[in-house]
């Protein structure tokens, strides 16, 4: 586990594009396992202008997304589909059928898992995954819980995380109870991993996640055991580690 502290918020988005930037630079038909949440806004700008510049191109590059809130259709803007669109697809000349995110308006959620497992596998599974990282150490929606739970399910939001992500929605009581998200092992089969953390609200767990225990109640520690992952905090992020 490479780790990286950046100066700020600014820095460590800059620092974490060029990762992808090389990427995708490296193999344009490439794979982008993405992320939503508020930390990789800055980084996705970051793409968005290496794509004005002219340095990136987006016509081949294939994605899959971590994780989308069940109920919710696309053209609600707190979907994890609008905030894609919103904050890079519609930025950069990716092809729309070459972006994936498990399907939130599917009710039978055992169909919408498995068939979003098939796309992942069906696109060659992702060469580079970003992850953010929740309060409570969640990568995807993959909250605290007693065992690692290896591929896409259907989870319930802690209260913690509702409470987080309440200030997207009018109130907590709007924001969808249960999301499908990328399991475990769907994630720590990419073949590379990319961490943004940026904040001093997350240095208590960036603490816990990547230099305490491996335990499924720290869902984001198991990355411990991954060949090939880069964490790029900010200092404030990075304060509470060596
Ligand atoms: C949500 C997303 C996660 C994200 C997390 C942290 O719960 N499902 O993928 O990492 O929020 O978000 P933020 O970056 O806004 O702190």
């Amino acid at each position: 586990m490479r780790i990286i502290v950046a100066k700020d918020y600014d820095d460590m988005s800059r620092k974490a594009a060029n990762i992808m930037a090389a990427q995708i630079i490296n193999k344009p038909d490439c794979v982008l396992g993405l992320a939503t949440g508020s930390t990789p806004i800055g980084l996705y700008k970051n793409l968005i202008k290496g794509y004005e510049d002219g340095d990136l191109d987006f016509s081949a590059v294939k994605t899959v997304n971590l994780d989308e809130y069940r109920g919710l259709p696309k053209e609600n803007d707190q979907s994890y589909y609008y905030f894609m669109h919103d904050n890079l697809f519609d930025h950069v000349n990716i092809d729309p059928a070459n972006t994936h995110l498990p399907d939130g308006t599917e009710p039978d959620s055992a169909k919408a898992c498995s068939e979003y497992e098939k796309t992942i596998a069906s696109v060659g599974g992702q060469d580079i995954q970003l992850l953010g990282l929740g309060h409570d150490g969640h990568i995807g929606f993959n909250e605290p819980c007693d065992e690692f739970v290896q591929e896409t399910q259907c989870v319930d939001l802690t209260e913690m995380t509702i409470e987080a992500n309440k200030r997207f929605f009018a109130s907590a009581d709007d924001v969808p109870k249960q999301a499908y998200t990328m399991g475990i092992g769907t994630i720590m089969k990419a073949k590379k991993i990319l961490v943004v953390v940026s904040g001093a609200d997350k240095a208590d767990i960036v603490k816990a996640s990547f230099c305490g225990p491996v335990t499924p109640q720290v869902p984001a520690s198991i990355l411990q055991f991954h060949p090939d992952v880069t964490v790029v905090l900010d200092e404030a992020a990075a304060a509470k580690i060596k």
